[in-house]
């Protein structure tokens, strides 16, 4: 071996052994630098004849490039080593699923009070909410349902402190209440304006009452299709000119809307209630689907009692209307097809999360 080829193999030695870049580089001066060992050669050319500086010129610089191939592969080699152990040390696995916030949504339940609000506003009802804790005044006397009326036993509830011995504060056992709460309130509003007006009942001039009031209703009570707390739907609308067939057009249209069936169709089947009269269940009927030509109840309803209509604060004689309950829960049941109104409250996810649009 000659001392060219002794140098080439010392330098490939010594790059390969450096353990990085900085090494390498020092390396690198030993052979190749100002006072490397392929530099003294080339400074001993000057000593030779021009026969001899050109053979050993040529010997010297194929020596030199094989030296600094072996410096940029031995380069390459050290960039790939930290590039490869900087991946390893920060190793992200893009195929992992995200982390995602739980996204919530509308109980279906609720989706469903939206959709009545949005068809009922729609048909001028203004949306109006009230307490979950009433009176024994607003919950049944006001709604012609006196201490000792036996339409109070249909309605057993859980009562609360407050009120007084003989008629104590308790959770409401339906939303009726609210009829009299707004229109006390929408009656204050126009008898205030008209001075004229005497008599303790109001028989001025005052814009229709037209409202729904959706909300938690209590009773004792719990089985597939009831819940001790499920939901109702209010519905009045009082003026000096509103009948049974104004309750049937806006009911009909409601239920079609709300269905999405153009073909269904409703039955009033008499009932009785104290503060309608005369009163009725409403039934409707699909006439297509699973649940095709079978009478389903949705609501009860009636002409609003004289008695209830004083104790809005109008006079009988001049203002009427009607009122309809309807309970979201089984609308919502029907809508998709869910037959046990507990999994509505139960609160499992995996079964509330499929109603999300
Ligand atoms: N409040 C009645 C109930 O809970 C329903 C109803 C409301 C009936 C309005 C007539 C008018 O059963």
């Amino acid at each position: 071996m000659n001392d060219l080829e002794t140098i080439v193999q010392d330098a490939q030695a010594a790059f390969s052994r450096a353990p990085g870049p900085a090494d390498l580089e020092n390396a690198k001066a030993a052979f190749l630098g100002k006072t490397g060992r392929m530099t003294e050669l080339m400074k001993g050319l000057a000593a030779l004849s021009v026969e001899e500086k050109k053979s050993r010129g040529a010997a010297i610089n194929v020596a030199k490039q094989a030296i600094e191939a072996a410096l940029s592969d031995r380069r390459a080699a050290l960039a790939r080593a930290e590039l490869d152990a900087q991946l390893q040390s920060e190793a992200l696995d893009v195929t992992l699923p995200g982390r995602q916030r739980g996204q919530g949504g509308l109980h279906p339940v609720s989706l469903t009070l939206e959709r009545i609000e949005a068809i009922f506003g729609s048909m001028g009802f203004d949306v109006a909410d009230g307490p979950e804790i009433e009176s024994d005044w607003f919950n049944f006397t006001a709604l012609n349902t006196p201490q000792d009326h036996p339409a109070r036993s249909m309605h057993d509830t859980f009562y609360v402190e407050g009120g007084s011995a003989e008629a104590p504060n308790l959770l409401r056992t339906h939303t009726s209440p609210m009829q009299i709460r707004y229109a006390v309130q929408h009656v204050k509003k126009y008898k205030a304006q008209a001075a004229a007006a005497t008599g303790s009942l109001f028989s001025g001039d005052m814009p229709e009452i037209r409202v729904i009031a959706p909300g938690r209703t209590y009773r004792v009570d719990s089985d597939a299709t009831h819940s001790p707390m499920f939901h109702q739907c209010e519905g009045l609308w009082v003026g000096e000119n509103v009948s049974f067939k104004d309750l049937k057009y806006v009911f009909t249209n409601f239920c079609r809307t709300f269905f999405e069936s153009e073909d269904l169709v409703l039955r009033f089947r008499p009932s009785f209630f104290p503060f309608t009269e005369p009163s009725a269940e409403i039934d409707i009927q699909f006439q297509t689907g699973p649940l095709a030509g079978r009478w389903l109840e949705v609501a009860g309803s009636g002409q609003v009692h004289p008695n209830v209509i004083r104790n809005m604060g109008l006079e009988p004689e001049k203002y009427i209307g009607f009122a309809f309950g309807m309970g979201p829960d089984r609308l919502t049941m029907l809508r998709y097809g869910v037959n046990d109104l507990r999994l509505f409250f139960d609160g499992d996810i995996r079964f509330l999360s499929q109603f999300q649009a």
